[in-house]
């Protein structure tokens, strides 16, 4: 009766398993796993919501791309960061995912295949499949800085796919794109006749802006590139369920590109009048929310780096921003094997690696957004534990 597509493996894993355990019990989960915004701390207060107070929201006027207003809001943060763009360029959705949804509807038949970089966002295999999409993956590679190295992605990227992702800065390296790696990245768009599609829903969080990283993709014209984010990180607002996608390209390939998206965006009309009204005073708290989430992430960061120096077994991998920090332990277990333990024995939650992709053991992932006494106390717990490994 149902499609092959939603065949999961519904099971859950050892992990939640752990987490209901200790819940059944009243046992504390000390998560360093946090990374919504509105549980730790950075909750807008009640005042954005007479941001949706706009009697224009009573009458219903359609615009496949979202009314004009929030899109020429979208321009002018694009504007802010010194990128050009224009309303037309842009198409509202709700939340980056249905960006995504948009962008693989445009590009891909099923079965077609799309390039991923590994690791990167989980989420990617469910919109990927969802989409009825084949996922090839592309390694970043990692020498004290994540990289891709034009080599090793050559092979995987000549194979056929008609999109190539790139993840700006990527979830969990913290690795942006250089502008090198932009211009390997568009000679094999062009190669394949590929588009390019560039996430950059955490590009605002730089621990040194400025550096080797290109701007924003939404600039680049020279392939048919989709530059995708939206309000969860830039605001810090995921529950608004607000994202874009941005198009650019050769005159000729933008105007097909255009013209199909609206029609992919009119079949849904996705977002409502109240929230496109409301999306320049959404975007504007961007500028009171990113200083105090850039300061949380610095201090954590810190506080990771002071407890992994005293224990020689634990590392840290170096991050260029984003909201996460990878750890690296050693692999005498498997990635599962250490978070399960440390939830089991520690009351500590971390992210094994392979929920990333992670092509081999020894690698956890937590969360910069954490509360800072959860992590402080949750690093001192996981040094313990790694401590006393051989
Ligand atoms: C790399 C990346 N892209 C997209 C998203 C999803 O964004 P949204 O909440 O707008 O769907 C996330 C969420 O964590 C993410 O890490």
């Amino acid at each position: 009766m149902f499609a092959a597509r939603t065949d999961w493996l519904l099971a859950p894993n050892r992990l939640s398993q752990q987490i209901e355990e200790r819940r059944r019990q009243g046992l504390a989960v000390l998560d360093l796993t946090e990374s919504n915004p509105t549980r730790c701390g950075f909750e807008a207060g009640k005042e954005i919501l007479q941001a949706f107070d706009d009697p224009r929201s009573l009458v219903y006027e359609p615009d496949p791309r979202g009314l004009l207003r929030a899109r020429e809001a979208v321009c002018g943060y694009y504007a802010e960061r010194g990128t050009s763009v224009n309303p037309e360029q842009i198409f509202l959705t709700t939340s980056t995912s249905e960006a995504y949804s948009y962008a693989f509807r445009l590009l891909l038949d099923p079965g077609d295949k799309v390039l991923l970089p590994q690791p990167s966002y989980p989420l990617f295999d469910f919109l990927a499949g969802l989409n009825d999409l084949e996922v090839v993956s592309y390694p970043l590679q990692y020498d004290r800085k994540w990289s891709i190295d034009p080599e090793i992605a050559e092979k995987f990227l000549g194979s056929g796919a008609k999109a190539i992702v790139v993840v700006h800065p990527n979830n969990p390296t913290g690795s942006y794109i250089a502008s090198s790696e932009l211009a390997f990245m568009v000679a094999c768009c062009q190669q394949n006749q590929a588009a390019l599609i560039a996430d950059e829903v955490f590009a605002d969080y730089a621990f040194e802006p400025g550096g080797r990283q290109v701007s924003s993709h939404a600039a680049v014209a020279d392939v048919l590139t989709l530059t995708l984010s939206g309000l969860s990180k830039i605001s810090a607002l995921p529950q608004m369920k607000l994202g874009w996608l941005v198009v650019n390209g050769p005159p000729k390939l933008l105007g097909v590109a255009l013209g199909r998206l609206e029609v992919i965006a009119d079949t849904y009309l996705s977002v409502s009048a109240p929230l496109a009204h409301a999306l320049p005073k959404l975007l504007e708290r961007s500028k009171a929310a990113q200083p105090k989430i850039m300061e949380r992430l610095r201090r954590n960061l810190g506080r990771v780096d002071q407890a992994v120096r005293s224990c020689p077994n634990l590392s840290r991998l170096e991050t260029e921003g984003g909201w996460y920090a990878i750890l690296k332990v050693p692999a005498t277990a498997s990635d599962e094997d250490w978070a399960v333990d440390l939830l089991a024995n520690e009351g500590v939650l971390v992210h094994p690696g392979h929920f990333y992709d992670f092509p081999e053991d020894g690698y956890l992932v937590i969360s910069l957004l954490t509360g800072e006494e959860i992590l402080e106390e949750g690093m001192a717990r996981i040094l313990a534990r790694v401590g006393k490994t051989r």
